[in-house]
Parts: structure tokens; sequence; C-alpha cells
């Protein structure tokens, strides 16, 4: 029933991974937490197939203004009037695929609400956004 959809997209450049995403179907003017999960196991329907935050680092949840903060925490999504965002970020702390925290193969999850940074993850509600990170075609 959840109307979330849209992409994800991660770029390594010279050890930086620069986040894009373009989301629809959240609720209007609200912030919806965007984590990187363990797992990129999509079958079941609630998101929970993908684990916990990604943390190999072991260290507490964070928003990303936090130094300590775990690997795959992203922040959060802005949704507009019409229920839209558009996400930027730029993270060192990971890797497309290592050795640093590698996230292909892992799950990217979107929450109904926002991450406030509390622990241990945030606070951030069901999850209503799935999707399994892997490669793209860069011919599409
Ligand atoms: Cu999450
Ligand atoms: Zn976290």
């Amino acid at each position: 029933g959840n109307k979330c959809a849209g992409f994800v997209r991660f770029t390594e450049v010279a050890g930086t991974v620069y986040v894009y995403a373009e989301v629809t179907g959240l609720n209007p003017g609200q912030q919806h937490a965007m984590h990187i999960h363990e797992f990129g196991d999509a079958t079941s329907t609630d998101g929970t197939k993908a684990g916990g935050h990604y943390n190999p680092e072991e260290k507490p949840h964070g928003l990303p203004s936090a130094e300590a903060r775990h690997a795959g925490d992203l922040g959060n999504l802005q949704a507009n009037a019409e229920g839209k965002a558009v996400y930027r970020g730029e993270f060192e702390n990971i890797s497309l695929a290592g050795p640093k925290n590698p996230i292909i193969g892992r799950g990217i999850i979107i929450h109904a609400k926002s991450d406030d940074g509390g622990q241990p993850v945030g606070n951030a509600g069901p999850r209503i956004g799935f999707g399994t990170i892997g490669v793209a075609n860069p011919k599409q």
C-alpha cells in the first residue's frame, strides 16, 4: 500500500561517494529517513529482511552531520508540497565495492518518519520504500 517510488544513485569519484535521489509518494512537507541497511533482500513486503542499519564499524547511530555514525546513515529526504524529494549527499565513509564499507548488494530503505539522530536507529518508523543497491547499466 505504500506509494513511495523513485531511485537513489551512488557515484564514486576519488574516494567520495556522491548520492543523488529522486523520490515521490512521500508525505507532503515531511522529512523521511533514508538509510543503507545490511542486506539487499527485497523479499519481505515490510522491508524487514533488509536487517538493521549498515554498520560494519560498530558505531552509534547518527545524522550525516555527526562524526560517529553508521556507514548507512544517509540522513533525511525533504518532501515538497507534492510529496517529492530530491536528495544530494557526499560521503567519504563508504565505497561502492570496497575496500571501505562497500555498499553494492545491500539495501536502501526509506522510512515513514524522519530520522532524529536518536539511538539506536533514529526513531524513523516503518519502512515504506525499499531497493537493492546494484550496478547500473551506464548506457541507459
Ligand atoms: Cu533505515
Ligand atoms: Zn543508523
